[in-house]
């Protein structure tokens, strides 16, 4: 066992990094208070190989590994974790997903655009009535012949305007269960598919969320991904990838408050001297470290074990539990830390604490992790 980053990994940390300072920060604040998509950031993402980052590259991908895209979902979301959520999405739940799942001319028409970086993907699996219980689509496939009849309604869609390419699941066969749901790829366009508005969010304001209608829109069956009924299990072994990238998200959004933090307390005069000074602080810095430390552990070895082909559905649900409760944790503290100026946009501490909000409920919610980790303890 060795813990030792690789020169090629260390360098795309570097890389993201740097694209995080110069690229990112300036206008994160505005972007987070206008509701404003990254687009032009996420344009430069895809040019630097990070939106299609472990597609192979016969499809258009970097072909890194798993620890790879992790270290880059760390740097992005110390500082943008708005734009950190396409680049997850994208990465872990569109084009994993049709890298393995999908048919050579799937791969062709719509993973190669996505891993380049040309369009963005989105995946539709929640539902107004079925979110943490996945198995409860009500949006329907039905099968006529050539093409499915889809209709229904996506709730809570990240990208959900400023994708072209969609995986939206929905039952065929409701007297099958979860047996009878299909992923099928629907585009942007499609006569009958329309676009809800943008929701008002909490956090994570410059990635758009949105419902999304679909009326009588006909899907041809070459967009179905994998056999008939494949659908739910591919949404499962695609949210078990994405469960590490958004990990990963927390862990960032944690380092990155953690970061704002050491350095405020540093310079920070307190009582005749700097804040770092006094034990109360050191203490919480202590903690801080020692909690994105063991978040990050859990984050590389989800990734390593996905990189070696192990089971990792397990470890995957174990590094976002842990790392969104750290993100969670250490965000409020270093607003603690900030004083009256962690309460105000500029010092950036205040959105990082909104943003850890989301990572303890998108891609499956702690308590969903709880199930998912108890199920490997107890099988
Ligand atoms: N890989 C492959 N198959 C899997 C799997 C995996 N990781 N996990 C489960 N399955 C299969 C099971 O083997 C089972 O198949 P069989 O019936 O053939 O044996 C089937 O799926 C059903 O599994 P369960 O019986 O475990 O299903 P359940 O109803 O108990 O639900 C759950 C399990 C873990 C609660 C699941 O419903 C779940 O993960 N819910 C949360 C959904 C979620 O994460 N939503 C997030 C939306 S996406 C998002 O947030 C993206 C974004 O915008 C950022």
């Amino acid at each position: 066992m060795h813990f030792q980053l690789s020169e090629e990994q260390q360098m795309t940390r570097q890389a993201a990094r740097d694209f995080a300072q110069n690229e990112l920060k300036p206008g994160v604040i505005e972007r987070d208070e206008h509701q404003k998509f990254p687009a032009e950031q996420i344009k430069k993402l895809g040019e630097l190989g990070f939106m299609g980052m472990m597609v192979s590259p016969e499809y258009g991908g970097s072909g890194m590994d798993a620890i790879s895209y992790s270290l880059v979902m760390e740097e992005l979301s110390k500082v943008d974790a708005s734009a950190s959520v396409v680049v997850s999405v994208n990465n872990s739940l569109v084009c994993y997903g049709l890298e393995k799942y999908g048919t050579e001319e799937q791969k062709q028409k719509y993973l190669v655009p996505l891993a380049t970086g040309q369009v963005i993907g989105a995946f539709c699996l929640s539902e107004p009535e079925a979110g943490s219980d996945a198995t409860s689509q009500r949006t329907t496939a039905i099968d006529m012949g050539d093409y499915y009849l889809l209709n229904g309604t996506k709730n809570w869609i990240t990208n959900g305007n400023s994708a072209s390419t969609y995986i939206v699941m929905a039952q065929t066969d409701a007297s099958k269960k979860h047996h009878g749901i299909n992923a099928l790829i629907v585009e942007k366009g499609m006569e009958g598919f329309t676009i809800g508005p943008k929701e008002n969010k909490m956090g994570i304001r410059g990635s758009d969320t949105h419902s999304l209608m679909f009326t009588d829109v006909k899907i041809p069956k070459a967009n179905r991904i994998g056999d008939e009924g494949f659908g739910f299990k591919f949404a499962m072994a695609t949210l078990e990838g994405g469960r590490i990238g958004i990990a990963s998200q927390a862990l960032g959004i944690a380092a990155g408050a953690y970061e704002l933090s050491v350095q405020y307390a540093k310079e920070r005069q307190a009582f005749g001297k700097p804040l770092a000074d006094l034990q109360a602080i050191q203490f919480k810095l202590a903690d801080m470290a020692t909690e994105i430390d063991a978040a990050r552990l859990l984050c590389h070895r989800a990734a390593w074990l996905k990189d070696n082909g192990l089971p990792y559905a397990q470890a995957a649900s174990m590094a976002k539990l842990f790392a969104s409760e750290t993100a969670m944790r250490t965000a409020v503290e270093a607003v603690q830390i900030h004083g009256g100026y962690g309460y105000v946009k500029e010092y950036h501490v205040e959105r990082l604490m909104r943003d850890a909000k989301i990572t303890q409920i998108y891609e499956g919610t702690s308590e969903i992790q709880r199930i998912v980790i108890s199920r490997g303890v107890l099988k």
